[in-house]
């Protein structure tokens, strides 16, 4: 029993984090495409295959649940997968739903319709792909109405963590936060939609204020794939080993995400 962690690099492990926190007993094989990243760039077709590609290497780790724990694919390719790739035996889940749902206030799988909800004014940060796809204010109109979304596609962010760039990141942070702020001089919540910004995440809170509630998807998505067990035990896999592993340099990823996580960690050439 194994649960596939995909990203295009590291901010998966963000994600990775908070499940073997929530989730210590089952086995997880983290995959990053560290070769490939950043996809926020890429194309649509591009990120399809690549991501594709990607899970099916994790399926071979004996993965039968899959978590794109990366909003561009999750944004990009997901649904395209959903609706001519996936084999039955299979499940990709994306990182969008679980966010949505908390900042909306709805329980898991509640498909009532859209209501109004608190928050009115909200700053997407996100990967030049994500903003592009709409996807996140697509799945947000399927459940609240009222809501004033502002993206910014935040170029350079995820280069420069992959590069362990922290003075570059922060500095890239500042900038977008600050036009953002030039067309939504006020936002209430801000979204971290990429799962490489909660590496960031003291430097977003700084720039956008203390008043502004940041949400980021570790922890929900966490949890969320706890409740997806609990009434789907048998996505579980016949995975039983937990792993990392990348298609880029295994001793440079490994040393970055040992520094991410503060605990070592050892990836191995996918
Ligand atoms: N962590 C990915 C995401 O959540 C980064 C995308 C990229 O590689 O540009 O969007």
């Amino acid at each position: 029993m194994a649960v596939g962690i995909f990203d295009s690099g590291l901010g998966g492990l963000t994600v990775y984090d908070a499940v073997s926190k929530r989730l210590p007993d089952v086995p997880t094989v983290y995959f990053g495409d560290n070769a490939h990243a950043p996809y926020g760039v890429r194309d649509a077709d591009d990120i399809f295959n690549l991501t594709t590609k990607s899970v099916e290497r994790l399926w071979e780790a004996g993965c039968d649940l899959v978590i794109l724990a990366c909003n561009t694919a999750s944004a990009a390719a997901l649904r395209r997968m959903q609706e001519s790739w996936l084999p039955d035996d299979k499940r990709v889940l994306g990182v969008f739903v679980p966010l949505i749902e908390a900042m909306t206030e709805r329980q898991w799988g509640d498909n009532s319709p859209p209501r109004e909800v608190a928050v009115k004014h909200v700053a997407l940060f996100a990967t030049p792909a994500t903003v592009s796809s709409r996807a996140f204010q697509r799945e947000l109109a399927f459940r609240a109405i009222g809501v004033d979304v502002e993206a910014q596609a935040c170029g350079g962010v995820v280069d420069a963590i992959e590069d362990g760039d922290a003075i570059l990141a922060e500095a890239l942070v500042r900038s977008h936060v600050d036009a953002l702020k030039r067309k939504m001089p006020n936002p209430e919540a801000a979204i971290l939609g990429c799962t490489h910004y909660p590496w960031m995440e003291d430097t977003f809170q700084a720039a956008l204020g203390e008043d502004v509630k940041v949400y980021s998807q570790a922890n929900l998505v966490a949890d969320s794939l706890g409740d997806y067990l609990e009434r789907h035990p048998k996505m579980l896999g016949t995975g039983t080993e937990s792993m990392f592993l990348t298609t880029g340099d295994p001793k440079t990823v490994s040393d970055r995400a040992t520094q991410f996580l503060r605990r070592r960690v050892e990836f191995i050439s996918a």
